[in-house]
């Protein structure tokens, strides 16, 4: 299915729903097992419907997160450069694209290397990948090498869809775009589980693959405690909009956001920031019938972010089939864009 939207300049912007039919009832199972299981937790990806989204953004702006500074600063120095690794005439996939302010940096960079680009900006939220779409082919202008499109669905679902056909849209290779950290938003395993899908799928359809992906490095426990403060309207902001995510997806109000607050902890033998929903009170909720009781100061694992040193992301990398190929760092050497390419090429 094709959604086109018209954005408030001259071209059309083509944003292509590549979800699957389950989707919602697997969120709903995952939901209900989550609360369920013997250590809480909530899917994370219901921190990301269009409020939650927009929600980020304004967190990630926030002076004490450093991420997306230090993202910045490596696209200001280093964006040509990563450009100039992009194959002309290739796909390039953003995972998990959000509001797109860095991406421009790397595909101005492309239009001014005169390298044709074929663009896809994957997110799982219909009015934020429209909005942050039409916001980026605004800033960059008109293009004459770079074509910009949106992909509606999941990781999942992309990988589903490379599976189906690509040689429709990839000709010769793909490079797939992860900003943002989102990558240590998995487990290491499942982060590589995803990285040799995406690697294998090209490797079947025939066509040639590479990474460029960014990872947090900060092991240094202030400066990440300063930057995730629950206690801030932005990120507290966000992490409540899960809950009432929580309550449309599963169509009853079973989170009373007024009943909750959230924490953080940072584990520094993992490595890993682990955010946490928190009841204010003893509670009992109703999941599908069943009475799920949580005690005043219980944890509900909300979503984790991985701190991975470089060699963290290289036991990933590895473990995925991949080796890196190059890494970019900013000045205090605590944010890395890699890019991690099938090991056979
Ligand atoms: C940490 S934010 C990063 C956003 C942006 N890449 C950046 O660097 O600012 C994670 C993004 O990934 C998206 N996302 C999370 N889980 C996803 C999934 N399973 N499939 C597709 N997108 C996902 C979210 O909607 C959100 O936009």
């Amino acid at each position: 299915m094709r959604y086109l939207t018209q954005p408030p300049h001259s071209e059309t912007l083509e944003v292509l729903n590549i979800q699957q039919q389950e989707d919602l009832a697997d969120l709903q199972q995952q939901i209900s097992d989550g609360i369920l299981s013997s250590s809480p937790q909530l899917p994370s990806l219901l921190l990301w419907n269009d409020e939650g989204i927009a929600l980020f953004d304004r967190f990630s702006q926030s002076p004490p997160y450093y991420l997306n500074k230090k993202e910045l600063e490596i696209l200001a120095h280093q964006g040509d450069d990563i450009a100039s690794r992009i194959p002309p005439n290739g796909v390039l996939i953003e995972l998990g694209s959000g509001s797109l302010h860095k991406t421009s940096l790397i595909l101005s960079a492309c239009e001014r290397q005169r390298r044709p680009v074929l663009y896809y900006a994957l997110d799982v939220s219909i009015g934020e990948l429209t909005e942050s779409l039409t916001s980026l082919m605004k800033r960059m202008g008109p293009t004459q090498f770079v074509k910009v499109r949106g992909l509606l669905g999941t990781y999942d679902d992309c990988v589903a869809w490379l599976a189906s056909d690509p040689k429709m849209v990839i000709q010769s290779s793909v490079t797939f775009l992860w900003m943002g950290n989102s990558i240590a938003n998995l487990q290491p395993d499942d982060a590589s589980l995803l990285l040799s899908r995406f690697s294998h799928i090209c490797t079947k359809q025939g066509v040639r693959c590479q990474f460029i992906v960014a990872a947090d490095a900060c092991t240094h426990k202030t400066t990440i405690m300063a930057a995730y403060d629950t206690t801030k309207r932005p990120l507290h902001d966000f992490l409540l909009n899960g809950l009432r995510h929580a309550n449309t997806v599963m169509g009853h109000n079973v989170f009373q956001t007024s009943d909750w607050t959230c924490a953080v902890e940072f584990n520094d033998r993992a490595n890993v920031l682990n955010t946490y929903y928190i009841p204010r009170r003893d509670l009992q909720l109703d999941i599908n019938g069943i009475a799920v009781e949580f005690r005043k100061g219980d944890q509900v694992l909300a979503i984790t972010s991985g701190k991975w040193t470089e060699k963290d992301f290289h036991a990933v990398s590895v473990n995925a089939g991949l080796h890196i190929a190059d890494t970019w760092r900013d000045m205090s050497r605590i944010y890395c864009k890699n890019v991690p390419n099938p090991a056979s090429r």
